[in-house]
């Protein structure tokens, strides 16, 4: 087990929701600590082939957060470059499958919370920023689109890998910000209602696999498989031993009252494929007990202080 990239506690801090929990890069397990409000690019990485895979576990998906999988990579030329000055190419997306009459964060439910993308197999090789993200479009479906819930939520992750047994290709990109448009990321989309009527259901399932992924067509070049053999991942980036220990302790107290609000939702706002009356109303409550919850535990000493050590380790 590698860790990649030290970051903080506070990840999933927002009440919600879910979050990365393991990305296998190359066949090697990193368990991934992310840096939030830190918008420094992380000195620390992992290396993939140019063709390998990058496997994405998550948390308890929201199942009826419906919304598309995406992946981007962008070239990170040097350490101090800006996220936003990096040019994001589209190596991976999943929308609405129609056959299968499912969403793509649905799908990645189905399969233990995960997707896994590859790394195009020509492009040169470096250090690039690979960004995946579930974007959430259950505000866009009525009726929550005319709720304080309205609008596209975004569970985004960047973190930097170093491509290596590359190619000569330099993908043209984007920049993100401003990869996509509000009209994109506001297409309505249909969410099964406790009462809707056959034919309403039917319109809604046209309307959903009309749906088209956001932001830039995905980069055509070559996926061929990899060739070498894996690269090692190195340990690099760890806290020390006893600020790891706090850390995991920590991350899993806060975990729970999260947890209690995923499985709250998964099983009594949504239920046999559709929204549940009883589940919704209560809703508010639940989540209002989260933040009480996490509140609670963010406001003790003994977070206070292991934020600090945290933010003293990363400078
Ligand atoms: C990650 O997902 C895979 C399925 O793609 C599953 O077999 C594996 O157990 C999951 N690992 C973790 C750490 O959740
Ligand atoms: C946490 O601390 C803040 C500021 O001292 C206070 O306003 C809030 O009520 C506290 N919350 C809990 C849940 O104790």
């Amino acid at each position: 087990m590698v860790q990649l990239v030290a970051l903080s506690l506070f990840i999933g801090l927002a009440v919600g929701h879910f979050g990365l929990k393991a990305v296998t890069v190359d066949g090697t397990t990193q368990v991934i600590l992310f840096r939030q409000n830190n918008p420094k690019a992380p000195a620390l990485k992992a290396p993939v082939r140019a063709g390998g895979t990058v496997r994405f576990n998550w948390t308890e998906i929201i199942k009826m957060h419906f919304g598309p999988t995406i992946a981007y990579l962008g070239e990170l030329p040097t350490p101090s470059t800006k996220p936003t000055d990096v040019n994001f190419f589209k190596i991976y997306e999943k929308g609405y499958d129609a056959q299968k009459g499912k969403w793509a964060n649905e799908i990645a439910s189905d399969n233990s919370d995960s997707y896994t993308v590859q790394i195009p197999s020509d492009i040169k090789s470096g250090t690039y920023v690979l960004r995946t993200e579930i974007i959430a479009l259950h505000g866009n479906a009525n009726p929550i689109s005319s709720s304080f819930l309205a609008g596209p939520q975004f569970y985004t992750y960047c973190f930097n890998v170093d491509v290596v047994n590359g190619g000569t290709v330099e993908p043209k990109g984007v920049k993100i910000p401003g990869a996509y448009t509000k009209e994109a990321l506001r297409t309505p989309i249909y969410l099964p209602g406790e009462h809707d009527s056959a034919a309403i259901v039917a319109q809604g399932n046209e309307l959903n696999s009309k749906y088209i992924v956001p932001g830039p067509l995905l980069y055509s070049g070559k996926y061929d498989a990899p060739t070498g053999s894996p690269p090692l991942a190195k340990e690099t980036g760890a806290y020390p031993a006893e600020l790891q220990a706090k850390y995991e302790a920590m991350a899993k107290k806060l975990a729970v009252p999260t947890q209690d609000l995923v499985k709250y939702v998964n099983t009594q706002v949504w239920q046999n494929g559709k929204m549940n009356d009883a589940g919704s109303s209560g809703f508010v409550a639940v989540v209002s007990k989260v933040v009480g919850e996490r509140n609670k535990i963010i406001n003790t000493t003994e977070f206070q202080e292991l934020k600090a050590a945290i933010e003293k380790n990363r400078t």
